[in-house]
């Protein structure tokens, strides 16, 4: 892709004050009811919020150097989306907390190691380049996942708009953190990558932890959860699985020369934002998203 064609990238557009119908009555396990696969998603929203304000302050750190005024916007707008992200992610986790998942724990947990440890053996580059991988890896579900209708099928209409809003945003965002990394703090090759082999590890470890423990707190006796695990990563890494489809686009990371904007677009994205702009209805447009899947 040239230059010229980076540029012609989706706008990032915040959108504020959407109503997913969250204080609505929805099914505990509310993807195709099983709760592996629901709790893995769930374990991922608890993240969301001290996750974003992380990735908020790592880009804010560079904010007053940030003097293009194309990028200083796209900052400027990336704040905003994932401010509202958290505020509708800590909605649902309020859904969680109802179920007996001590949200506030995981949140503390999470807080102490972004904001208390973390800074000890991080210089700011290095946390901006943990939050340009992480933002990879956000925008790589976004984009593998979403095209797959046979993985949201089943899926309660609300939560999974929920999810398409934040993926169509994270996708129009995707390159901010790498653009500041890259132009403002200039980080070189092995900075970035090495940030991204750190947390290619690091959170799925937590995720994996954090669902493990919301199994716990279900009622699952050990056993069971034995079993939902085999299932789980079977359903995570067999041919055709959740992850494997996605490995071209993680590997794009690592080459020299990459731009977020170069690797391949999400496919229905164009849909979504169709059918917003038509409706103002965010779940009809995460249905429109599904179905325009393949
Ligand atoms: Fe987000
Ligand atoms: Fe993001």
């Amino acid at each position: 892709m040239s230059e010229n064609q980076q540029t012609q990238h989706a706008a990032i557009v915040p959108r504020e004050n959407l109503d997913f119908g969250l204080d609505g009555d929805i099914p505990k396990y509310w993807m195709a009811g099983d709760p592996f696969k629901t709790r893995f998603f769930d374990a991922m929203s608890t993240l969301f919020p001290m996750g974003e304000k992380f990735f908020i302050m790592s880009v804010r750190e560079f904010q007053a150097e940030t003097t293009d005024p194309t990028l200083k916007q796209e900052v400027r707008d990336f704040i905003r989306q994932e401010a509202q992200h958290t505020l509708v992610h800590k909605q649902f986790n309020d859904r969680l907390k109802q179920q007996g998942i001590d949200v506030d724990m995981l949140e503390k947990e999470e807080a102490d190691f972004l904001f208390n440890q973390l800074p000890k053996f991080t210089n700011r580059t290095q946390r901006l380049a943990a939050t340009a991988a992480l933002e990879h890896l956000t925008s790589m579900m976004c984009t593998c996942f979403f095209e797959r209708r046979d993985l949201l099928e089943q899926s309660d209409p609300r939560i999974r708009a929920m999810y398409a809003w934040h993926a169509i945003e994270e996708v129009e965002h995707k390159a901010v953190a790498f653009d500041v990394l890259t132009k403002v703090a200039k980080a070189s090759w092995f900075r970035r990558n090495f940030s991204m082999f750190i947390v290619s590890f690091g959170f799925p470890f937590r995720v994996a932890g954090i669902l493990d423990y919301m199994l716990r707190c279900d009622g699952f006796s050990l056993r069971q959860r034995l079993g939902m695990w085999m299932k789980g990563l079977w359903w995570f890494y067999k041919p055709g699985g959740l992850f494997m489809p996605t490995l071209g686009y993680y590997f794009a990371y690592y080459k020299p020369g990459f731009h977020p904007w170069k690797v391949k677009e999400m496919p229905s994205y164009g849909k979504w934002v169709e059918v917003f702009k038509e409706t103002g209805d965010p779940i009809a447009a995460g249905n429109a998203l599904h179905a325009a899947g393949l």
